[in-house]
């Protein structure tokens, strides 16, 4: 079968641009990545593409007078592509209901805390401010209501007594890596399926350990 054609839409740093085109130049990973879009014409995650020979699209959000017509563009040049899957990767814009709807199913988003702890910005920082002791990062498709759609996958880390924001975001940002690509293989495999409001997985998908923090011993 013919590999998932991935956009993947930037706002930023790109880290988790560079994880998911690492994961596709892999043999047997069942997805390549047809198109790079940012919503910033300077965003330092373009080199990563440019890097790895991937086309890129800017389509500044400034251009357009509203949410609507900004995604509209958007969808139109996904649409023109033909791509199977959306990751959004630190893109910094909200979707329109319209959008999501669209892609419903085919969008997925990273967030970097344990959903539904943490919904949108300065988590690290609210994380720490709340004294919780693990922290983690969440791969969810993406519905109408901001960092709450059905949880696809998430990894734990500790908090740690001397964490700052840069430190706790540093251990969160290295899972991030890890699980954005997971995430991804298991939904163009159709092993991780939207179910009403969570997701249902393939029988042989299983899971094992646990994080404890202060630890036990
Ligand atoms: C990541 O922490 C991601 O979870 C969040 O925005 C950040 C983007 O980082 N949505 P990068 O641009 O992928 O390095």
């Amino acid at each position: 079968m013919a590999n998932a054609s991935i956009a993947v839409l930037i706002s930023g740093r790109g880290s988790n641009l560079k994880s998911l085109i690492d994961a596709c130049a892999d043999d047997g990973f069942p997805a390549e990545i047809s198109l790079v879009i940012s919503n910033r014409p300077k965003a330092p995650g373009l080199k990563h593409a440019e890097t790895a020979g991937i086309r890129q699209a800017v389509i500044d959000h400034r251009d357009f007078e509203t949410r609507e017509e900004f995604d509209a563009a958007l969808d139109e040049r996904l649409q023109a592509e033909g791509v199977d899957f959306v990751c959004l990767a630190g893109f910094m814009r909200l979707l329109s209901d319209g959008f999501v709807d669209e892609w419903r199913g085919r969008l997925i988003n990273i967030h970097p805390s344990l959903l539904p702890a943490f919904r949108g910005l300065n988590v690290q920082e609210r994380t720490l401010d709340a004294g919780v002791k693990i922290a983690g990062c969440t791969v969810h498709f993406v519905s109408p209501e901001l960092d709450a759609g059905p949880i696809i996958g998430q990894a734990a880390v500790p908090v740690l007594p001397t964490d700052n924001v840069s430190s706790l975001s540093s251990r969160i940002l290295e899972q991030e890596h890890k699980l954005y690509p997971q995430c991804l293989r298991l939904v163009v495999e159709g092993k991780a399926r939207i179910s009403g409001a969570v997701v249902q997985y393939d029988a042989e998908i299983q899971c094992v350990g646990a994080l404890l923090n202060p630890p036990t011993d």
